[in-house]
This record gives structure tokens, C-alpha cells and sequence, in this order.
């Protein structure tokens, strides 16, 4: 190992077991004396513990349907079947994925007709993870200015930990406002102006997770300009194109205005959500060059880069979404039954609010029904949200935010119920 690799291992091993270093000399006899205890208990498993009947979860990030059973999407089930019909070879994939799907995922995202996609590198990735690893390692590798990331306050939690790993400096910038539960425009405006001219901003596209709190479309304009007159790099993390809105042209919206004014943006995109792809980890991870002479260089370089991190992608959740966004008749089913999901959240938003409103909450809960997409940003505070797990075997994040996705026609009235308790 070379030197400096060797401290900067032994850094990175003391940052995340500071404590045990001298844990490690006792035991010295055992290879792995020197892991610490990682964060235990994730949401589902105090849910899994608990015995009652009617116990809600609403902490998982993915949909349900109205039964609160995990959904299939027809069109996936359609197309899932076409493919092995075809009896199709299972050799292995080119470095940059199948090249039917990248370049109808590229067409979903940009928009048909879209300046970028002759100019677009893209790659097949792991998934919405996976495309913003290989967004963040190509950053950490070539982008010219400061390697800095700012992510929104808050944001998906494993972004922080995606690009702190991809060898990014992760610092934050002012997004959602808690006294309004809503979008802190004019700080995020600021920090945006804050910022060294020149640094990497990651947005969510549509649907922000956690808080549901999206810039509206002459907000995003706004951001556009003050992104190109600081000379910032804008990265979008788009998991739930359709999801948000039900339209995948209209969630689509932020991206295809910065393409429009000249941004060269990069894009993760994901299937997870939209195709309910979740386990078959299908996404993709997308630069927009200046010139088609730049995208062959680019393009190199991706393919240096995933080489060895796995090779090449996984191959059957690719055919799927591919057979989907490639036949006509299935793409026409698929945009149905994406609109049928984002309804159903949009009615369990409405549902629980009324029902707060009808047993006399005193609060306002509009929040409820102005955010969009999978979550809702209650504003309840953990003291509330530990309160309604162990009294009500209601389970969700302790940060207040909600999988609307896990509230059913079934178990809304039990839920505003439980809410009311706690909050009034
Ligand atoms: C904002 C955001 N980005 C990316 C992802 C990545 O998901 P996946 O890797 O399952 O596509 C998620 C999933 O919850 C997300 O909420």
C-alpha cells in the first residue's frame, strides 16, 4: 500500500472507531477488534417488534397499495413476462448498461425532443444510489473547481453518506423553513449567493425527501439564474419522476428548464419508485457535455470509473424497464398506472388532513396536502413522533416525516386519530 494511502485507511478507520482504538490493543489477537458498533434499530424493527394488530408503518420509502401490501406495477408484471418469453442470453452487459433502456431513460428525463441527447453521456446504474456514487466519484475525480458538495437542510439521509464516500466534501445549504413547513426560498437563495462562485448544488428534482417541500416552477427559474450568474454546477437526484405529480413531464420540469438555459447539469435518475423496481436496482447516471467531441471523453472516463467498482450493471430490471419505456401500448399503461399511485397519495394527504380537521385539530395542517410526493414533513417533533410509536403503535421517523404511502383508506381515521392525541 502506498504510504499515504496507508494513513489516509487509518484516518478513515479512526474516524469511525475512535473509541474502540484501545479496544483494539486488548483484543489484538482478532482481525476485526477495531470495528465499532454501528447505529442500531431502523424504524421497521421496532415496527416488526410490536405485536398490535393495527400497527402502522410509515417508515418504509416505499409504496403501498390501499391494502398497505407492497404493488407490483401491472405494466412491470407485462413486461417481466415479455421478457422471459424472449428467452433472452444472460451475458453480461457493456461497462455503460443496455443501451435500449439509457437511451429511453435519457428521452424520459430530458424530454424527447431535448437539446442534451446527443450530447448525453449516460450510464446504467445501481439504481438511484448508484448514480449518484458514480456522479459523486467522477466529481471527486475531474470537476476543476473546489470538490465541495452543498446538499439541501435536510436531505435524503444517505446523501451525505454517498459522496462523503465518493470523496466529496458534503456541506448543506438553508432548504426547508420549520416555522412554515415549508420552503425556506430566500435562504436557500442566499446560500446559494453564499457560496464560493463555482461549487457543486445538489436538488432534488421533484418529490424531496424528506420534507415533500418543492420550489415551485417560477422558483426553480429563479435558482436556475442564480446558479448560472454564480457559475455553479447543478446536480439532480430525480427518484421520483411521475411519482410526484402523476406527470413525469411535469416532475420533469426543473431539469428540462436548466438544460433549456444552458446548465450542463448531471442527473441520477431512478426506477425504484416510478416502476416499483425497488430490489431490481435500476437507474441511471447522465452528463450533459458542451460538444459531442467532450461526451467521447467523458464517456471514457465513466467507464474507467464503474469498471472497477462492479463491472458492469445488473441485467434483468433493465430489460424490464426497457420493454416498458420501448412499447408504446406498455409506456401508455405504466404513465397510467404511475398516475395511479401519486393519486392515491395525493387522496391519503386529503384524507388525513380532513380527518385531523374534523376531530378539532386547533393546528393548521395544510402542509399536509401542499407537500408532494411519498412524504410528508408532519412538523411533529421526536418527543410526538417517539409518543405515537410507543402509545400508538404508529411508527415513522423520528424527524416527523411520514411515508404517505403507508396510510390506507383502512387505517387514516386510526391515524389522525393518534396524531390528534399527541399534537392537538
Ligand atoms: C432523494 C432520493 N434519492 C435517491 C434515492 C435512491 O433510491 P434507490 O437507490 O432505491 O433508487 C432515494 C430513495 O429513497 C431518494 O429518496
Amino acid at each position: 500500500m502506498l504510504p499515504a494511502l496507508r494513513v489516509a485507511t487509518r484516518q478513515a478507520a479512526a474516524r469511525r472507531a475512535p473509541a474502540l482504538m484501545t479496544l483494539q490493543a486488548a483484543r489484538a489477537g482478532s482481525t476485526w477488534a477495531n470495528v465499532a458498533q454501528g447505529p442500531p434499530v431502523r424504524v421497521t424493527e421496532a415496527f416488526k417488534a410490536d405485536p398490535f394488530e393495527q400497527k402502522i408503518n410509515l417508515g418504509v420509502g416505499a409504496y403501498r397499495d390501499d391494502q398497505g401490501k407492497p404493488y407490483v406495477l401491472p405494466s412491470v408484471r407485462t413486461a417481466e413476462d415479455n421478457v422471459i418469453a424472449k428467452r433472452l442470453n444472460k451475458e453480461y452487459l457493456g461497462i455503460t448498461g443496455l443501451p435500449e433502456f439509457t437511451k429511453s431513460a435519457a428521452e424520459l428525463a430530458y424530454g424527447k425532443g431535448s437539446s442534451a441527447l446527443d450530447r448525453l453521456v449516460i450510464t446504467q446504474s445501481i439504481s438511484g444510489t448508484g448514480a449518484l456514487r458514480i456522479g459523486g466519484a467522477f466529481l471527486a475525480r475531474f470537476f476543476p473547481g473546489a470538490k465541495t458538495i452543498y446538499i439541501p437542510t435536510p436531505s435524503w439521509a444517505n446523501h451525505k453518506a454517498v459522496f462523503d464516500d465518493s470523496g466529496l466534501k458534503v456541506e448543506q445549504y438553508r432548504y426547508y423553513n420549520p416555522k412554515t413547513i415549508g420552503l425556506d426560498f430566500e435562504g436557500m437563495v442566499a446560500d446559494l449567493k453564499a457560496a464560493p462562485k463555482g461549487s457543486i448544488f445538489l436538488f432534488h428534482a421533484c418529490a424531496h425527501n424528506p420534507t415533500g417541500v418543492d420550489p415551485s416552477p417560477e422558483q426553480w427559474k429563479e435558482i436556475s439564474n442564480v446558479v448560472k450568474a454564480q457559475g455553479h454546477y447543478a446536480f439532480f437526484d430525480m427518484a421520483y419522476q411521475g411519482f410526484a405529480s402523476g406527470d413525469t413531464n411535469k416532475d420533469a420540469f426543473a431539469v428540462r428548464h436548466f438544460v433549456e438555459q444552458g446548465h450542463d447539469i448531471c442527473l441520477a435518475q431512478s426506477f425504484a419508485k416510478n416502476m416499483g423496481l425497488y430490489g431490481e436496482r435500476v437507474g441511471a447516471f447522465s452528463i450533459v457535455t458542451a460538444s459531442p467531441e467532450e461526451k467521447k471523453r467523458v464517456e471514457s472516463q465513466i467507464k474507467i470509473l464503474v469498471r472497477p467498482l462492479y463491472s458492469n450493471p445488473p441485467l434483468h430490471g433493465a430489460r424490464i424497464a426497457s420493454e416498458i419505456l420501448n412499447d408504446p401500448a406498455l409506456y401508455q399503461q405504466w404513465l397510467g398506472e404511475v398516475k395511479g399511485m401519486a393519486e392515491r397519495i395525493i387522496t391519503m394527504r386529503a384524507l388525513l388532513k380532513t380527518n385531523l380537521e374534523k376531530l378539532g385539530s386547533a393546528h393548521d395542517w395544510s402542509h399536509i396536502t401542499s407537500q408532494i410526493g411519498m412524504f410528508a414533513y408532519t412538523g411533529l417533533d421526536p418527543a410526538s413522533m417517539d409518543k405515537l410509536a410507543k402509545e400508538h403503535s404508529v411508527y415513522a421517523t423520528k424527524n416527523g416525516r411520514i411515508s404517505v404511502a403507508g396510510i390506507t383508506s383502512g387505517n387514516v381515521g386510526r391515524l389522525a386519530e393518534a396524531i390528534y392525541k399527541v399534537k392537538g
